[in-house]
């Protein structure tokens, strides 16, 4: 089940990687400017977009999901444009104190922790506004478990403005479909130590034609992250800066993987997995943070009983099942915990997880 006597790592990302995809992890490493590595680019960003349904433009940038975030707007914005930054949670919050970092003028749009965002507050929040350059959102909120509807949030946000949507995708895309093309987003952002089941250090992104005007017009100061860089070294069919190797090799393999599987086969084995895991915590008498219809098929967030400290409840889990849950962040520290079900995951992992829960919270009731 898991790798030797490996603990089973059940946060939302990294994800265990299995073993043959630790072995290419460990390869050798290749010239990013000779042609294996042009051949593997090509590839790569073929079944990206496969994968994100589109025919968008897709990089591969070496940095970690934030480093993508912050590539979708430093390309999108300049000082004192208008954005409106909804959040459900620490990684909306996040997104919006980059924009906030780059001196857009932010409006937020703030939901209360466990819910998804209102698409009709969306719409009045973007009549309010008037003008509004970007919506920047978060698809998946890690923190809680909460998937946004984002189709839904798109519709809106197409029929009230003419606004970018930027979407931090970084636990979802993989692991649930986002129709980029379909839904008309702009950039999405994701991250390889989620679905992809490859190690930290590449992000990824897309860029639609309205995202390359917005480009065009940004003041916004930018040189890392500036995406004519990708472009242009795109087109010689090399990387801008170092990459980080390991984890394009790994996400080559998922990618490829994925593509002979179907997609639609992927999404499902992750929704599968979900209502697994959310089953099996409602049988241990435990509440799921989200409402059943907004719950993420990536990560399932649950409410500890009153009186089970969080922090001892993970380390004993921990020490005597060897078993890594993730806890709960910012006002939810100590209150839940989350189990990770992104990229390989198997039945058995869930079972795991969630009786050493169960047999722990049980334990600490005495
Ligand atoms: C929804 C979401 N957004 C953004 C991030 C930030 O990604 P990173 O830690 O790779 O910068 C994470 C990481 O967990 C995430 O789950």
């Amino acid at each position: 089940m898991t790798n030797g006597k490996q603990p089973n790592l059940r946060i939302p990302g990294p994800v265990p990687l299995p073993d043959d995809v630790l072995e290419i992890v460990g390869s050798q490493m290749i010239n990013h400017r000779g042609p294996e590595y042009a051949d593997m680019l090509d590839r790569m960003t073929a079944n990206l977009r496969t994968v994100f349904m589109t025919t968008n433009d897709a990089y591969f940038i070496t940095s970690s999901g934030t480093g993508a975030m912050e590539t979708a707007l430093v390309n999108t914005i300049s000082p004192g444009d208008r954005v409106l930054a909804i959040s459900v949670g620490v990684f909306g919050d996040r997104f919006r104190e980059i924009a906030e970092a780059y001196s857009a003028d932010v409006t937020r749009l703030d939901f209360d922790l466990g819910h998804a965002a209102d698409p009709g507050k969306v719409r009045e929040a973007l009549r309010k506004m008037g003008d509004c350059k970007a919506v920047i959102l978060t698809h998946n909120e890690s923190s809680t478990g909460v998937a946004n509807p984002l189709q839904e949030l798109c519709e809106a946000i197409h029929e009230e403005s003419n606004a970018l949507i930027l979407v931090d995708a970084v636990s979802s895309a993989g692991g649930m479909a986002i129709a980029v093309d379909a839904w008309g987003i702009d950039v999405v952002a994701t991250a390889s130590q989620k679905s992809w089941i490859a190690p930290p250090g590449i992000s990824m992104v897309t860029f639609s034609k309205k995202a390359w005007a917005a480009h065009e017009r940004s003041t916004t100061p930018k040189y890392y992250y500036d995406i004519q860089q990708y472009e242009d070294y795109l087109k010689i069919g090399q990387p801008p800066f170092t990459p980080c190797l390991p984890a394009m090799f790994a996400i080559e393999k998922s990618l490829e993987a994925m593509v002979a599987e179907g997609i639609e086969t992927v999404f499902n084995r992750h929704h599968e997995i979900a209502s697994h895991t959310r089953d099996g915590a409602r049988s241990l008498g435990l509440e799921l943070v989200p409402e059943e219809r907004y719950a993420s098929d990536t990560v399932t967030a649950i409410r500890l009983p009153d009186g089970i400290d969080g922090k001892e409840f993970l380390a004993r889990v921990r020490q005597d099942f060897n078993v890594i849950l993730g806890g709960g962040q910012k006002s939810l520290t100590g209150k839940i915990f989350r189990i990770g079900h992104m990229g390989w995951v198997e039945t058995a992992h869930i079972d795991e997880a969630l009786e050493a829960a169960g047999r722990t919270i049980r334990a600490m009731r005495g």
